[in-house]
């Protein structure tokens, strides 16, 4: 057993410390500034992960959790810590990747946004234990806890989940999604691949990931941000909080005047691109995914007609769309590279890329093609971080990082970057 003095907050929520030798360690469920007792349970030549087992100076930010599952669930980590520490505490934990992993001096963070503590999360993904029931995976574990009430959904989802059920042997993974109009379930079955899950009773839409006629009613789901609707078809990523997905637009459009060509990488539904068009700039949606591709069409169909979008058409028949907002269902890395190589620009660029981030060979065309700002929406801070590395080298510089903590008591963090050429 050692006596730790914590210091710091790590990305992914345990806090630091060092141990009696010097080392660094991460300890789970402590806050920076607490004196704890902590047995070591991962040792490392120089670092080493320990269990928390007493707090002896507890932080004036320590609350009571009010999940029963917390500290087994998976999911959370940051219960115990007062929601306005975890907003200070997350902005730490950017700022601290972009200088370290990103190379970047004196990171201007902004404060932090955070929309809600609990019940923000329109969708959620849960595994499906041996008995059937829907839960999430324990910490660092492939074992699951079955959980009947998540704090984190809002109450649509609850409900969608309740009716969703506890009978789904056989499946893996079943996702409860709701819109402000209608809720799905969407499931993976691999046990039985052509055989039909038995359905729980009621009315929740129910489909198969990866396509086929629903099994059910209608999993199409209508979402609204910022007084917009989307239409979201299972095969489509949409932001899991509503709130939070319109601090993002917010911010995204603070970047973009009227008139500006603004190319939106990785669109999806078209989120930000209907955002933008609707401020009068003229937009370029590029989205790989079918289903997403085919929504963000539908998406931004009924914008007003103007002139034309950003740069060329792609060769294929993928372009669509002559107002101001057109979708190209294409590769990011495919896009960028045809756009860079005939000169293409773009006053804004726009990317919100999964979360292992862009890639050296994106932001290196990226840069060909970006004029005046690029807008960096990410979803995992150490990718931006790796990502920044790759501007800053090609001549850009990082003008503001906003935290986005739109899951909170989680680890993931959502950052919104800016970054301009720095000659
Ligand atoms: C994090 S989501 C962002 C979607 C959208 N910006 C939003 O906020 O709703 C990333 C999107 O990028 C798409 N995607 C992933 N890899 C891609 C690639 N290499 N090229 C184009 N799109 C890609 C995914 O299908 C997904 O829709």
């Amino acid at each position: 057993m050692e006596t730790v003095r914590l210091t710091g907050m790590a990305h992914g929520g345990d806090a630091v410390g060092h141990l009696s030798d010097g080392r660094a360690v991460f300890v789970g469920f402590a806050i920076p500034g607490e004196v704890v007792h902590v047995e070591v349970t991962t040792d490392k030549p120089r670092w080493a992960r320990a269990r928390l087992l007493e707090v002896l100076e507890p932080s004036a930010d320590r609350v009571a959790p009010p999940c029963p599952y917390y500290g087994t669930c998976g999911g959370c980590r940051l219960q115990h810590i007062a929601g306005q520490r975890q907003a200070q505490l997350v902005g730490q934990v950017v700022a601290e990747q972009l200088q370290r992993l990103g190379g970047v001096d004196n990171p201007v963070v902004a404060e932090t946004v955070r929309p809600a503590d609990y019940g923000y999360r329109s969708r959620a993904r849960f595994a499906v234990d041996r008995a059937g029931r829907l839960g999430f995976r324990k910490a660092a574990s492939h074992d699951i806890v079955a959980v009947e009430r998540c704090l984190l959904l809002d109450e649509a989802t609850q409900t969608a989940r309740e009716a969703a059920g506890d009978r789904w042997t056989g499946a893996t993974e079943v996702e409860v999604r709701s819109g402000v109009r209608g809720a799905a379930a969407i499931v993976d079955v691999v046990a039985k691949p052509r055989g039909r899950p038995a359905l729980p009773p009621g009315e929740l839409a129910v489909t198969r990931r990866g396509g086929g006629p629903p099994l059910r009613g209608d999993p199409v789901v209508t979402e609204s941000v910022a007084g917009m609707d989307f239409r979201v078809s299972p095969g489509s990523f949409f932001q899991a909080n509503r709130a939070g997905a319109e601090a993002l637009v917010a911010l995204v459009c603070r970047a973009v005047a009227a008139g500006d060509r603004v190319l939106d990488l990785y669109a999806g539904v078209g989120l930000f691109a209907r955002a933008l068009a609707a401020k009068g700039a003229e937009v370029t949606a590029v989205e790989a995914g079918a289903a997403a591709a085919t929504d963000a069409r539908h998406n931004l169909s009924d914008l007003p007609p103007s002139s034309a979008a950003v740069g060329q058409d792609l060769s294929s028949s993928a372009a669509v769309g002559s107002g101001p907002a057109r979708v190209v269902r294409a590769p990011v890395e495919r896009y960028l590279a045809e756009a860079a190589a005939n000169g293409t620009q773009a006053d804004v660029v726009v990317l919100d890329p999964p979360r292992r981030g862009a890639g050296t060979a994106v932001v290196a065309d990226l840069v060909r093609v970006a004029r005046g700002t690029i807008v960096y929406v990410a979803c995992d801070p150490a990718a931006l971080a790796r990502d920044a590395r790759a501007l800053l080298a090609a001549g850009w510089r990082l003008t503001e990082a906003v935290p986005v903590d739109q899951f909170a008591q989680t680890a993931q963090i959502e950052v919104v970057a800016t970054f301009t050429p720095a000659r």
